[in-house]
């Protein structure tokens, strides 16, 4: 029954026994499942493009419907759902009312066990949106203004979110384990005028003082000639301020303090276009700058809504825990906005994972119910290799389970599956990007086998594709490597880059456009930067980046922006980051330094060398090692060999070096590396 329901053929199967493995979602789930009609698929051909994507945009609530799905007139700035209006907070909030104000929007769990869990419903969500909305108004908050969140795992960042939403904002929001520098860099090319911020927060059991990055932020911004006008300070424990950061006269605003002249203040939400952006979330790429990522409302919120309920089948009475940041992407779409637009109950939680012991996500599913759980390969293989942790000894059931961030080992998967999934749980490892707003690779949890290191297919919609450097189609089952490429536009994709239109058709367009004369989006296929393979059941492996990203723990950094970090000091020449295999996460970054003339190498120049990386970025780009070598290896136009670099860290063939500039030098790192 299951196998009849699957995209996968028996034969193709048998045909693979040996070399691929599949499972199968159980008949239960199976039953449940929001996407189950196999028949259901055949719309979403390329040959129905665009029209298939206006039952996705029907999941929303419009001001105004819209007039087109997609006009492509200008590829490849794509405009979705054209004419519509709407606003995502009340898709988020208001909508659900009438019937479900008593419903858990969230359940917070701060990391501390002792300190009690709060539940939010649609009805509180509402009332705090609506009062912070009103709050932000009279500062001066209007539509179209940037607005930098830098906040911890806390309910006030959903909040701050969606009451920027309310009143047409555009929310930037910054991890909140970055740096105050790099919150400034975000600040500064976004020019916002307020910034939202935190006194502390708890995490891995201490407490964090984190007010202090906002002051380094506000600093380093003003030095870069920006001012920030407003700084807003929620307090974790609301009425006590805890901060080694004082509070600054006629800058910041006590968020606790304030509000209360705001209780029952409504706020009319803004009616936006579809195309109007919701959010910048800043990302790595090849340079040393971040980029604003944009994201438009109606668009992308269908997506994140439409990809939440086909891929994580969400229905009203689960409970959904994803343990993402909403810092991130992840968390931007589902937490924040794919499981609110549906209505559904999630959790937010505060801490690390594995406090105050390894079994801590277990003690929470057993208590909240949760039954969709949604991780990435780190967390997976840190529970993997934890100490006496003990699921059997919690009373849970997870129907559906998420791999994100990072491509997961067979073995991870199949650990996964047996002993957190406990053999019932459907796994989706779901390939996407900051860029793409949504899911583009997985299985449909109900039509689709399984197989584990394997995201899938495409998502219905999404139909990618590999291509060689010179732009030839790779087939499928040819066991060759190349670069996945979007064949269609989607519109949960980025609009743009903020204030930089050319990185962006240059970055995700430039490669593979066919014309850059085209009008026709066939021409226009967009490039995730990801080297992949596709199988001859259609499924696609992720290989990782292709470009100076490298992907740490699920999080993407760039090597270039760290290089940049460590260049700043005067005692160093040169600087290659390369990506490290980690046996917890995936990879991590290892740098290779040399010295300006007459500097000597110590382990005081080492440490001042970690501490500029973590100063600049954050405590996530710190290298494993440091390596301090005479030279680094180059061709003979001066480009500095990082595979050869990596080769060495990760132990690998080398390959031919004879054509370098200074080939000796390899010999004299790799005796160091690996003696
Ligand atoms: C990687 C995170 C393998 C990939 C959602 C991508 C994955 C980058 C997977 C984007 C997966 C994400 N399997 N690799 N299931 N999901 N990646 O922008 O290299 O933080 O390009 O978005 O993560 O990272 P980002």
């Amino acid at each position: 029954m299951a196998d009849d329901n699957t995209r996968i053929s028996e034969t193709e199967i048998a045909v693979h026994w040996h070399e691929e493995e599949y499972y199968s979602p159980p008949e239960s789930f199976i039953q449940q499942a929001n996407f189950r009609d196999a028949d259901a698929l055949r719309k979403f051909e390329l040959d129905n493009f665009p029209d298939y994507f206006a039952e996705y945009g029907h999941l929303l609530q419009w001001d105004r419907p819209w007039d087109q799905v997609f006009d492509g007139s200008n590829p490849p700035f794509w405009k979705w759902f054209v004419g519509g209006k709407l606003n995502a907070s009340v898709n988020c909030i208001d909508r659900h009312l009438a019937k479900n104000r008593n419903k858990t929007a969230f359940y917070f769990i701060p990391e501390r066990p002792e300190e009690p869990k709060q539940v939010v419903t649609y009805q509180d969500l509402f009332v705090r949106v609506n009062e912070f909305a009103a709050l932000l108004r009279d500062l001066g908050v209007k539509q179209g203004d940037r607005v930098t969140i830098h906040l911890p795992m806390v309910v006030e960042l959903p909040v701050a979110m969606l009451a920027c939403a309310r009143l047409g904002a555009i929310h930037s929001v910054v991890f909140g384990g970055f740096s105050g520098q790099a919150c400034a860099d975000r600040i500064v090319d976004s020019e916002s005028d307020v910034l939202i911020t935190m006194d502390g927060y708890y995490r891995g059991g201490k407490w964090l003082s984190h007010k202090d990055k906002a002051d380094i932020a506000v600093d380093k911004a003003k030095e870069a000639g920006h001012i920030v006008k407003h700084v807003l300070v929620f307090e974790r424990h609301p009425g006590t301020y805890t901060s080694n950061a004082p509070l600054v006269a006629g800058r910041d605003i006590l968020v606790n303090d304030v509000i209360q002249q705001y209780r029952g203040r409504r706020v009319e939400p803004v009616s936006m276009r579809a195309e109007d952006p919701l959010f910048l979330m800043y990302t790595s790429g090849s340079t040393g700058k971040p980029k604003g990522v944009q994201h438009s409302t109606g668009g992308y919120l269908s997506y994140a809504t439409a990809t939440s309920k086909n891929i994580l089948d969400i229905q009203p009475e689960d409970v959904y825990w994803c343990m993402a940041d909403i810092g991130w992407i992840t968390g931007h779409s589902y937490i924040v906005y794919g499981p609110l637009s549906l209505g559904a109950s999630s959790v937010i939680y505060e801490g690390v994972p594995s406090y105050p012991d390894a079994n801590r996500p277990f003690s929470i599913a057993e208590e909240l119910g949760v039954n969709i759980f949604h991780t990435s390969p780190t967390a997976i293989r840190s529970l993997r290799m934890a100490q006496n942790i003990a699921p059997q000894n919690y009373q849970y059931h997870f129907k559906l389970m998420v791999t994100v961030g990072e491509p997961i080992e067979p073995d991870v998967w199949r650990w996964y599956y047996h002993v957190i999934g406990r053999d019932e749980a459907v796994i989706v490892d779901t390939w996407w990007q900051t860029e793409t707003g949504g899911f583009l690779c997985s299985t449909v949890p109900a039509l689709d086998k399984m197989k584990p290191g394997s995201a899938g297919p495409g998502i219905p919609g999404i139909h990618p594709v590999i291509y060689d450097d010179e732009g030839h189609e790779i087939a499928a089952g040819s066991g060759r490597g190349g670069n996945i490429c979007i064949r269609n536009p989607w519109h949960g994709a980025l609009q743009t880059i903020w204030k930089d239109p050319n990185r962006f058709v240059s970055t995700y367009y430039g490669k593979y456009c066919k014309n850059p004369e085209s009008k026709d989006w066939h021409d226009w296929p967009y490039m995730a930067g990801d080297g992949a393979m596709l199988a001859s059941d259609g499924y696609f492996r992720i290989l990782g980046r292709i470009d100076d990203v490298i992907n740490v723990a699920g999080h993407r950094l760039g090597t270039k922006e760290i290089e940049s970090a460590v260049l700043k000091l005067d005692d160093v020449a040169e600087a290659a980051v390369i990506a490290a295999h980690d046996d917890m996460k995936g990879t991590v970054p290892e740098l290779y330094v040399s010295l300006q003339p007459g500097v000597v190498p110590s382990d005081e120049l080492s440490a001042r060398i970690v501490a500029a990386i973590v100063t600049e970025i954050g405590p996530i780009a710190r290298p494993r090692k440091v390596w301090i070598v005479p030279d680094l290896p180059k061709t003979r136009s001066g480009k500095i060999m990082r595979r050869i670099l990596a080769s060495i860290s990760n132990n690998k063939e080398i390959g031919d070096v004879t054509t370098l500039a200074n080939p000796e030098v390899v010999d004299t790192i790799h005796q160091m590396v690996r003696p």
